[in-house]
């Protein structure tokens, strides 16, 4: 049996992609208590894994350059950073969507200068503005986007709403809803060949668990 290198989203994901890997049989009782540490083996008679917890932008370069061989991350961050690696299996956790939000004052189409907005993907924004032909100024930030419209450092912003509360908590409303985004499986594209059967089996077994 080949071991099989898997790279976890840290945070909201962790806890889905460990739920995940606990139905199908992986003893994740290392990851549960981890301290400070970094690479969790993993081992019984059906499983030789090595995880580790990262940044979720980090699971694609990771995946992307074999150092991992699977990934769980969110479409969100595929869709700003689309790398070379397959995308599996839709793993139907961490749902929530992308969304155009502003103050409720907000109109898309009035005024000559063009609209700022804020975003922490900055890809996916052009893209939802260039179908919409609609020409606007970007402005990355990095965190806690809701507060860019609030303090006159832009006039919308594109980003993730779970559950509604940030924005409503701080008087935004959701002027359009862009994508729904979840939990995704990637993985390496020599790895789909070199270890064929192990990660083979992973994907039909969480398949399996996610469909149920
Ligand atoms: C995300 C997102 C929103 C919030 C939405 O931020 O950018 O701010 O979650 O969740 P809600 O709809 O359930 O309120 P996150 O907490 O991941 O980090 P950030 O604020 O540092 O961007």
């Amino acid at each position: 049996m080949k071991k099989i290198r898997i790279a976890l989203t840290k945070g909201r994901l962790e806890e889905h992609a460990l739920d995940i890997f606990k139905s199908i049989g992986v003893n994740v009782k290392e990851l549960e208590n981890k301290g400070r540490k970094l690479v969790f083996h993993c081992e019984n008679e059906d499983y030789d894994m090595d995880f580790f917890l990262v940044k979720a932008p980090d699971v694609t370069t990771y995946v992307e350059y074999g150092a991992a061989d699977i990934g769980i991350v969110g479409k969100d961050t595929l869709m700003e950073k689309n790398r070379e690696f397959y995308e599996v299996l839709d793993l139907k956790v961490g749902k929530c969507k992308f969304s155009l939000a502003a103050l409720p004052e907000f109109k898309m189409n009035e005024g000559y200068n063009r609209k700022k907005i804020a975003t922490k993907y900055p890809e996916v924004a052009r893209e939802y503005f260039r179908k919409k032909g609609v020409d606007v100024e970007l402005i990355k930030i990095e965190g806690s986007v809701e507060l860019a419209p609030i303090v006159g450092l832009a006039d919308a912003i594109v980003d993730i709403v779970e559950t509604g509360s940030t924005l409503k908590e701080n008087g935004l409303i959701i002027v359009e809803d862009i994508c729904n985004i979840s939990a995704r499986m990637i993985i390496n594209k020599a790895s789909m060949k070199t270890k064929r059967e192990e990660i083979t089996n992973v994907i039909e077994k969480v398949s399996k668990v996610i469909n149920k």
